[in-house]
């Protein structure tokens, strides 16, 4: 059974969260960490800048591996996933953790896509941090992506398409209809999974995803079969359970 954890504020799971990380980096310097975007995880990335700050930790042997990105947006474009962790974590740490992305602007993104596959498979990552859509998206593997799916372009659904508008002028048919992401089995291989969702509309995913048939319907719903997993909620994320 997972660890579920529920906080009473957004704060307060978000404190949680980068409490749980920062421990993990403390014992092992060389953390091998894959790490999500959203709104959500952006009070963790927050607190993880204080404690950094407080407890003088080090990234400078960590690696950093992002989920996904969007297809056509490459590093320079402000609303791309790679811009998001520079912004909100990467260039408030000193020394810098080695990071590496999906280059959403690659000439061949299944090329990209295999080579991203190699590099996570050969360092091996300790640490998944993962949000969840309303539809139980994980990374972007969208509802019906296979359990042995790796990194691969992915299509998004237009309800992600929706959800996520408010990050391009509040425009769906702004955001880019494609994505690079990595795959569940590739999530899987992890040794050790943490998922954040707060709010109540991530309610009834989150309630789904744990108790729940494990159904590709909802992608999130395969985290049952990790044996480290970790759930990181407020009350209204929690609602449901
Ligand atoms: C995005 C990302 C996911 C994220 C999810 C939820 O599209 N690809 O990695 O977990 O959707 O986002 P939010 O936290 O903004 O609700």
């Amino acid at each position: 059974a997972p660890r579920i954890r529920i906080a009473d504020s957004y704060e307060a799971m978000s404190a949680a969260a980068a409490e749980a990380i920062a421990r993990r980096l403390a014992a092992r310097p060389s953390l091998r960490l894959a790490l999500p975007t959203g709104h959500t995880p952006l009070g963790m990335y927050r607190r993880l800048v204080e404690i950094t700050r407080r407890e003088a930790l080090s990234w400078g042997r960590a690696r950093i591996f992002l989920l996904d990105e969007y297809l056509g947006l490459g590093a320079e474009d402000p609303r791309s996933f790679r811009r998001y962790m520079e912004e909100h974590l990467l260039r408030h740490l000193d020394p810098a953790p080695a990071v590496d992305a999906l280059d959403g602007r690659a000439a061949d993104p299944a090329a990209e896509c295999a080579r991203y596959e190699e590099a996570l498979a050969r360092e091996g990552i300790d640490l998944v941090v993962l949000g969840i859509g309303r539809n139980g998206h994980i990374g972007f593997n969208e509802p019906g992506s296979p359990f042995d799916s790796r990194t691969r372009v992915v299509t998004l659904t237009a309800e992600t398409r929706r959800a996520n508008a408010r990050d391009f002028g509040g425009d769906p048919d702004a955001v880019p209809p494609r994505a690079l992401t990595v795959g569940i089995a590739t999530i899987l291989e992890g040794r050790e999974i943490f998922v954040l969702a707060a709010g109540q509309a991530k309610a009834p995913a989150v309630a789904r995803a744990i108790h729940g048939p494990v159904d590709p319907s909802l992608p999130a719903s395969v985290l049952q079969r990790h044996p480290q997993v970790t759930w990181f909620l407020d009350r209204e994320a929690a609602r449901l359970l």
